[in-house]
């Protein structure tokens, strides 16, 4: 992959690649959305087939209906999508239902801290982009719109559907933006170790490899059309990335740290009424924490606490001296720092859990349940210290839903090399 400008604007300023990148290329196969594991066969009935269970079909326009009280009565709808089944297996939403559906996903998200603003999720409808080429350019789209100029706009594009016999597209990277892992032939990781899989996919699929740096940004691999799968750089100026400086400690930009602007999650099927979207990327924009907390300082990822802990001379011969944690709230104001004086949105852990305290209430007021898992809503930081901490939960699951694939990957063993595909 040519040359990225990483490292070399002023530290504070978020950055933009500028060079296209790597060689396209395609392997072999396709499938569909299966039904995700564990699920009960009777909610996910079609999953995995294109076919559509007219109960859920059902179930949401129900609540469409209900939600939205302009959709006038639910019965003339409900006979045309039933007709539609019978005849086709599936069915094919509204404009509306489906930026509802989208919405409603968000909201039913348990595991998200960051739904007060479900309502405003802007839809980016696409389900007539059902090719690979298609989808990677939609996908650049997708990163700019959401971008801007750092004013993160929470957004989710939404391809072609499952239908039965013709499965839509599917991305493997797990977000539109990620980091590669190169393994060391000792087995350590240069980069994100959790994209070590992906970058050992690419790298079967034809993909050269990026720069060889700790944060190349990987190309997109995109299944579509019973075809093999197609390789597509992320082009530089659609990845606002920050390098990480620290208000008071002028060495940490050294450490050479940075991290992209947009968590667009591209591996989750987005299922509406027993529809299943298998490519459906979406984004909000980062709270401070899964950065610092978690990107850069899991042992399995970036594992830098103990470098940030050496460079601010603390103690870290015995666990008691608390260098971890030290080290940890360093980091994380240097994120929060950096992204915020880079003109890029970003939240910290505080203000996102008042949030969600806000959103709660809400959805109570609005006699709706509002699922929540525990585990994932309290901030892996200074956790007691959050509101979101000190109660329980409904650890229930809602549909319309953002629902994981199960995680298959065919060409685990290395797939032929067939034909060359578009460079995005
Ligand atoms: N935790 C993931 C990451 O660090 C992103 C998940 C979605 N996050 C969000 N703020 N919308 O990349």
């Amino acid at each position: 992959m040519p040359g990225v400008d990483g490292g070399k604007a002023a530290p504070g300023v978020a950055e933009r690649r500028t060079s296209p990148g790597d060689e396209p290329g395609r392997a072999s196969g396709a499938t569909g959305c299966p039904r995700p594991a564990g699920e009960p066969a009777a909610r996910h009935g079609g999953a995995g087939t294109g076919v559509v269970d007219a109960a859920e079909a059902e179930g949401f326009l129900r609540l469409f209906h209900a939600e939205n009280r302009s959709a006038g009565p639910v019965e003339p709808r409900l006979r045309e999508v039933l007709g539609q089944i019978a005849r086709h297996g599936t069915y094919t939403h509204t404009a509306e239902e489906l930026a509802y559906g989208a919405r409603v996903a968000w909201r039913n998200s348990g595991r998200c801290i960051g739904r007060l603003y479900w309502r405003s999720l802007h839809v980016r409808d696409r389900r007539s982009v059902a090719s690979a080429e298609g989808v990677a350019l939609e996908c650049v789209e997708h990163l700019r719109a959401a971008t801007g100029t750092g004013r993160i706009r929470p957004t989710i594009t939404v391809f072609a559907q499952d239908r039965p016999g013709r499965p839509g597209p599917r991305i493997w990277n797990e977000q539109l933006v990620r980091y590669a892992g190169y393994e060391r032939p000792d087995g350590t990781v240069n980069g994100d170790p959790r994209g070590a899989g992906l970058t050992a996919a690419a790298r079967r699929l034809g993909w050269p490899g990026g720069e060889g740096t700790a944060f190349d940004v990987l190309p997109l691999v995109i299944e579509a059309g019973g075809r093999p799968p197609l390789l597509a750089a992320v082009p530089g100026d659609a990845v606002l990335e920050v390098p990480l400086t620290h208000p008071v400690h002028g060495w940490f930009a050294e450490l050479g740290l940075r991290w992209h602007a947009v968590p667009a999650v591209s591996d989750m099927c987005l299922e509406i009424g027993g529809v299943c979207y298998p490519c459906a990327p979406f984004n909000g924009w980062y709270m401070g924490t899964e950065i610092g907390a978690r990107n850069l300082a899991d042992e399995g990822r970036y594992d830098r606490l103990r470098v940030v802990a050496d460079r601010l001379g603390l103690d870290t011969s015995d666990d008691r001296t608390l260098w971890k944690d030290h080290a940890l709230v360093e980091l994380n104001v240097a994120v929060l720092h950096s992204f915020t004086r880079a003109g890029v949105t970003i939240t910290d852990h505080h203000t996102e859990s008042r949030r969600f305290m806000a959103h709660l209430e809400r959805e109570e007021r609005s006699g709706r349940v509002c699922p929540a898992d525990w585990s994932w809503i309290v901030p892996p930081l200074s956790g007691a210290a959050t509101p979101v901490f000190h109660r329980y939960y409904d650890d229930v699951r809602l549909w319309p839903a953002f629902v994981h694939h199960r995680r298959e990957n065919p060409y685990a063993d290395g797939p032929p090399f067939t034909r060359p595909g578009a460079v995005v």
